[in-house]
């Protein structure tokens, strides 16, 4: 029995995690253009970082099905058999540590080809400076970027298979999971929102049309990894819009029937966020401020749930777990800081974590 819920195993289909803060997925926007979408030293040295800080689950940055779904043209990747070498090195590298490392798979669809935060340029990168012409669910751009082409159906009905198939090379690279990237505004979650999706193919028109292609790249996925593999889904549960259909309480209730649906189609956690699909939300931000999305979501399903947005620290963590909000809970920024978290969360929750052999010399003295 662990000391503390942060620190007890979570098993999910054949995987037991050892802990329940994970690492949420950070884009680093660090590939070379050189070599498109394949990750590198960067990509290697900062999630090892959180392997030895004891992690017990990692997940990786939002990772392009397609080349035209990078958010970025210096996002990682995962549709070419090339790129499965240099993410497999990463896992290796990341198991030998002890810890347990998810791909996150990504389209970026109509907020694709944009400068990474950290570019001194912003918006939209121009297809004669290495950007692409962006596709998306109807021709409405977000804010100021780049106008994307609609899908046709035929480009619709492809994207499952683009999941598919990156989630086969995750396999191949080792990974223990994979995650599907729909929350943020990004191509499964426009497709999801009633502000953005105004398609009346079959894959827009009602809450089920519109959480169709979500639901069939889950079913796509799920036939081509392991039945031992969990396969985990990340939804925005509001767009902060007072003009959506019902408001934030009115996408929460659709937030927590998507929940129900992809449960029903194997998927195996349903990591709950916001946001993205607007460019000037009005968002009430603060400390836990995204919790009761996913406790709604866990109340309703009968689904693991995790959450994210602003936990920080150990004892904030451990209370959202103890008040039954959450199965997991994600952290990002806070772990950017301290990239050994856990330890500091097991001192202070009385757990014992090991360090990592190389590192076991802190025991020489009392470093927190
Ligand atoms: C540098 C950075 C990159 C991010 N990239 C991704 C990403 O690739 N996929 C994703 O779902 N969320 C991404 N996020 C959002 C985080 O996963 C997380 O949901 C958000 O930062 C809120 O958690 P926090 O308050 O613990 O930072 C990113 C956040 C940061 C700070």
């Amino acid at each position: 029995m662990a000391s503390s819920l942060l620190f007890e195993p979570l098993t999910l289909r054949g995987l037991t995690v050892p802990g329940r803060a994970w690492v949420s997925p950070m884009c680093q926007y660090s590939c070379s253009l050189e070599s498109p979408g394949v990750v590198g030293d960067w990509h290697l040295a900062h999630l090892q970082a959180f392997a030895a800080g004891g992690a017990p689950m990692i997940l990786t940055e939002a990772s392009a099905v397609t080349a035209e779904g990078r958010i970025s043209p210096w996002d990682a990747g995962l549709w070419g058999e090339h790129q499965i070498g240099p993410w497999e090195r990463i896992v290796s590298l990341v198991h030998a540590t002890g810890s347990r490392i998810g791909i996150q798979l990504a389209h970026a669809g109509r907020k694709g080809s944009t400068y990474a935060p950290f570019h001194p340029e912003s918006g939209s990168v121009g297809e004669d400076d290495g950007g692409w012409a962006t596709v998306g669910a109807g021709e409405a751009p977000f804010g100021a970027y780049a106008s994307p082409r609609a899908m046709t159906t035929e480009e619709v009905a492809a994207v499952p298979g683009a999941f598919a198939a990156a989630a086969r090379r995750a396999v191949v690279a080792g990974f223990d999971a994979v995650e599907l990237h729909a929350a943020h505004g990004y191509l499964l979650a426009q497709f999801l929102s009633p502000l953005v999706n105004e398609r009346q193919d079959g894959y827009g028109g009602s809450d089920q049309a519109r959480a169709r292609l979500l639901l069939e790249s889950v079913e796509a996925v799920r036939q081509v990894v392991p039945d031992s593999m969990p396969v985990l889904v990340r939804v925005s549960a509001t767009d902060w819009s007072p003009h959506t259909p019902g408001g934030v309480a009115g996408d929460v209730e659709r937030t927590v029937q998507v929940a129900r649906w992809l449960a029903e189609r194997g998927a195996d956690l349903v990591d709950v966020s916001s946001g993205g699909n607007l460019p000037d939300p009005q968002i009430p931000v603060g400390p836990g401020y995204q919790t009761r999305f996913a406790a709604r979501v866990r109340e309703e399903v009968d689904v693991p749930v995790s959450t994210v947005g602003m936990i920080t620290q150990p004892r904030q963590a451990e209370l959202v777990l103890a008040t039954g909000q959450a199965d997991v809970v994600m952290m990002a920024r806070a772990l950017l800081a301290d990239p050994r978290w856990w330890h500091r969360a097991a001192h202070q929750l009385g757990h014992d974590l090991p360090w990592v052999p190389q590192y076991a010399r802190v025991l020489d003295r009392h470093v927190y």
